[in-house]
């Protein structure tokens, strides 16, 4: 393959230091690396480091003589394959959004003709604030890639959406971008399923649970990043909808197979949503009211289909590989080895949801993968989106899409 190049802007993120470990493994791929740093970026990673790693000269101001005359800056912009914005500040992703040209990254930002990827780091208010979101809105809307930011403890101080995703994860968007091969589910079918189901008690009250989506929601994304058609059906979640997946919205169990069933035939389904077992066996379409001295109402509760078993035994088309979890406190191999019995589904991502382990609305997962008759696989405990990328790998596997 001819050498591949990447244009690595760093903004002025205290996550900057991260870029270092980036180049270093961009390079350790062949990947050639020019990188270009703002102003504040160079307050907090030394420009004699990164041009030491890149192996190549540094570049940070748009008036420079000797730079205009060695390369110039348009030159700059369209000599890559791929330009990643790392970390990518409220800052950068306002200038970007706006068209602005104040200084050498964001001129070869407006300059360039390469796909853009963005690596957004801030602190999470910034990163709610509504003048991100608009701007943020009006980049993907432009055609730039967006990865992260990651949740978690933030070096201010405070936690929530805002750090910068991990070396790690952005070399594999790198490489996902730059390598056609690195697209292993490309034009595979796959459904998803994600977040809880509500199960109306009248027009305002309903029965619900605290699954938040995030672990569905990160399966249809990495399945979609490695290149397979994603439906995923959700119930009603604050988890974003994934970029580059079709995402269907749904209330009740019932609407949630509905929505299954007509996103089929499927070759990969996956079934992550907490779906209520039971529904009130009757909704009136009036409020229930508080008549004075009358006794509580009692509900009458009714299954509800269960969706995994139904594709799992689909008699015209059930897809190649059904996966499902199982939410279990305690004992969680024999119940999850039954579980996966009784729902004739291929594969049972068990998980612990006891009190205390933080699953469920959490942001991380602890494995037992039952794939069979043979011993389970423990993962260890990871982060979703970490736990959603080994599962995809191991469907790519299965299905012979990449020798093991
Ligand atoms: N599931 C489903 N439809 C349902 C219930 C569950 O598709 N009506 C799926 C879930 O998405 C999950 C798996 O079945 O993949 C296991 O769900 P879980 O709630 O752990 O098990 P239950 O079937 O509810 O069994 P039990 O409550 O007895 O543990």
């Amino acid at each position: 393959m001819a050498e591949r190049r990447v244009l690595l802007v760093i903004g002025g993120g205290i996550a900057a230091y991260k870029c270092l470990e980036l180049i270093r493994r961009l390079k350790e791929r062949g990947i050639a690396v020019r990188c270009v740093l703002t102003r504040a970026a160079k307050e907090l990673v030394s420009p004699l480091t990164v041009a030491a790693l890149a192996g190549e000269k540094v570049y940070d101001a748009l008036f420079s003589l000797t730079d205009e005359a060695e390369m110039g800056h348009i030159r700059l912009a369209r000599e890559a394959d791929l330009v990643l914005v790392a970390p990518a500040t409220a800052d950068l992703l306002a200038k970007m959004a706006n068209g602005l040209a104040d200084d050498l990254a964001s001129t070869l930002l407006l300059a360039t003709d390469r796909p853009v990827l963005v690596a957004p780091a801030m602190n999470p208010v910034m990163w709610a604030h509504p003048a991100t979101r608009r701007n943020l809105a009006r980049l993907v809307a432009d055609g730039i890639g967006v990865i992260g930011p990651a949740e978690g403890d933030m070096a201010c101080g405070e936690t929530g959406p805002g750090r910068l995703v991990e070396p790690s994860e952005l070399l594999e968007a790198v490489l996902a971008r730059l390598e056609p091969g690195a697209r292993p589910l490309s034009a595979l079918r796959a459904l998803v399923t994600s977040g809880p189901t509500r199960e109306p008690i009248d027009p305002v009250r309903f029965l619900a649970n605290r699954s938040s989506g995030r672990q569905g929601h990160a399966i249809a994304k990495a399945l979609a990043d490695a290149g397979a058609e994603v439906t995923l059906v959700s119930g009603p979640v604050a988890t974003p909808d994934p970029p580059g997946v079709r995402t269907v919205h749904v209330e009740t169990a019932r609407e949630m197979l509905e929505a299954c069933l007509a996103a089929l035939p499927v070759e990969v389904a996956i079934c992550a949503a907490a779906v209520a077992d039971w529904r009130p066996e009757s909704a009136p379409g009036e409020k229930i009211k508080k008549e004075p001295g009358a006794p509580p109402p009692v509900l009458r509760l009714v299954e509800n289909p269960d969706i995994l078993a139904t594709l799992a035994r689909h008699p015209t088309a059930r897809p190649r590989l059904v996966v499902g979890f199982a939410a279990e406190t305690g004992d969680l191999e024999a119940k999850a080895r039954t579980k996966r019995a009784k729902k004739g589904c291929d594969w049972i991502l068990a998980n612990d949801v006891s009190e205390g382990t933080g699953v469920f609305g959490g942001a991380r997962n602890r494995i037992l993968l039952i794939a069979g008759e043979g011993p389970a696989e423990a993962w260890p405990e990871l982060a979703k989106e970490e736990v959603a990328r080994r599962l995809v790998e191991r469907i790519v596997t299965a299905l012979g899409r990449r020798s093991p």
